[in-house]
C-alpha cells in the first residue's frame, strides 16, 4: 500500500519552487505537451482570455497560470486555497477570483456561467479517495462529467479543456463524449503521476 503520507520527490520539488502541491507538475506536463495555455492561440480571434480551473485548492495549477501567463483566472473549490506561496497574486481582483463552492451545485454552475465566455476549461477536481475503486472511480466519474458539463455551456468555439478521471471502463465513454465535443479528443497520463494511481488526464482541443 502506498503510503501518500510521506513527501515524495515530486512535493518536495513542488515545496522548493514554491508550489503547494505536487499536482503543479501534471499541469506542466500537460502544458507543455499540448500548449494549453500558450496564449497565441488561446486569444487568436477570441474577445477575451478567461480561464475556469475547477477542484483548483490548495492552488498550485492557479499560481502557476498567475506566475507564467497575464490571463485572467477564476477558479472553484470547496477548500480553501493555500496562502503559503502566493505572494499576494490571490489578491490580485482584476486577474484572479476564487468561488469556495461545491462545483456540481446548480447555484455555481450560475455563478460560472454569468462569467463566461471561457478559453481554457481546466479540472483536477477528484474525491476524498475510501480505497474501495468503485466507489472512487464513480465519484471521480461525477466530477469529470460534471467539468465535461461545464466546458459544454462556458467554453468559448476553439476553446480547450483538460479534465483528471479516475479510470474505469465508464471513463472511456466520457472519453467517446469529449471526441463529439472536441475537434481532438486523447488521454494523457502525465509522468509526475503516482506510478500506482490510476488517474489519467482527458485532453479536448478546439471546442465544436
Ligand atoms: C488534487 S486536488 C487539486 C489540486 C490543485 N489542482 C492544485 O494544483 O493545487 C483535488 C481538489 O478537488 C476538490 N474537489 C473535490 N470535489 C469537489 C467539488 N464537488 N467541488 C469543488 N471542488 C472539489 C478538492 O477539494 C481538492 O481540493
Amino acid at each position: 500500500m502506498a503510503d501518500y503520507t510521506r513527501p515524495d520527490v515530486w512535493a518536495l520539488q513542488a515545496q522548493r519552487e514554491g508550489y503547494p502541491a505536487r499536482s503543479i507538475y501534471k499541469l506542466k506536463e500537460i502544458d507543455e505537451k499540448f500548449r494549453l495555455l500558450k496564449p497565441s492561440a488561446l486569444s487568436r480571434g477570441l474577445p477575451q482570455a478567461n480561464i475556469l480551473d475547477m477542484g483548483a485548492a490548495p492552488g498550485s495549477w492557479s499560481l502557476y497560470i498567475l506566475r507564467n501567463t497575464a490571463l485572467s483566472l477564476t477558479a472553484v473549490d470547496i477548500s480553501p486555497l493555500s496562502r503559503q506561496f502566493d505572494q499576494g497574486l490571490f489578491d490580485d481582483k482584476k486577474r484572479f477570483t476564487f468561488i469556495q463552492a461545491d462545483m456540481t451545485s446548480t447555484e455555481t454552475k450560475t455563478l460560472i456561467k454569468e462569467r463566461r465566455p471561457f478559453f481554457l476549461v481546466l479540472s483536477d477536481a477528484a474525491p476524498v479517495t475510501t480505497g474501495n475503486r468503485l466507489i472512487d472511480t464513480t465519484r471521480s466519474l461525477v466530477l469529470a462529467e460534471t467539468a465535461l458539463e461545464y466546458a459544454a455551456n462556458v467554453l468559448a468555439k476553439g476553446g480547450r479543456f483538460a479534465v483528471k478521471v479516475f479510470q474505469s471502463g465508464d471513463s472511456n465513454k466520457l472519453l467517446r463524449r469529449l471526441k463529439a465535443t472536441f475537434d481532438k479528443a486523447v488521454s494523457f497520463k502525465p509522468k509526475s503521476c503516482r506510478r500506482e494511481s490510476f488517474e489519467t488526464y482527458y485532453i479536448g482541443i478546439g471546442k465544436k
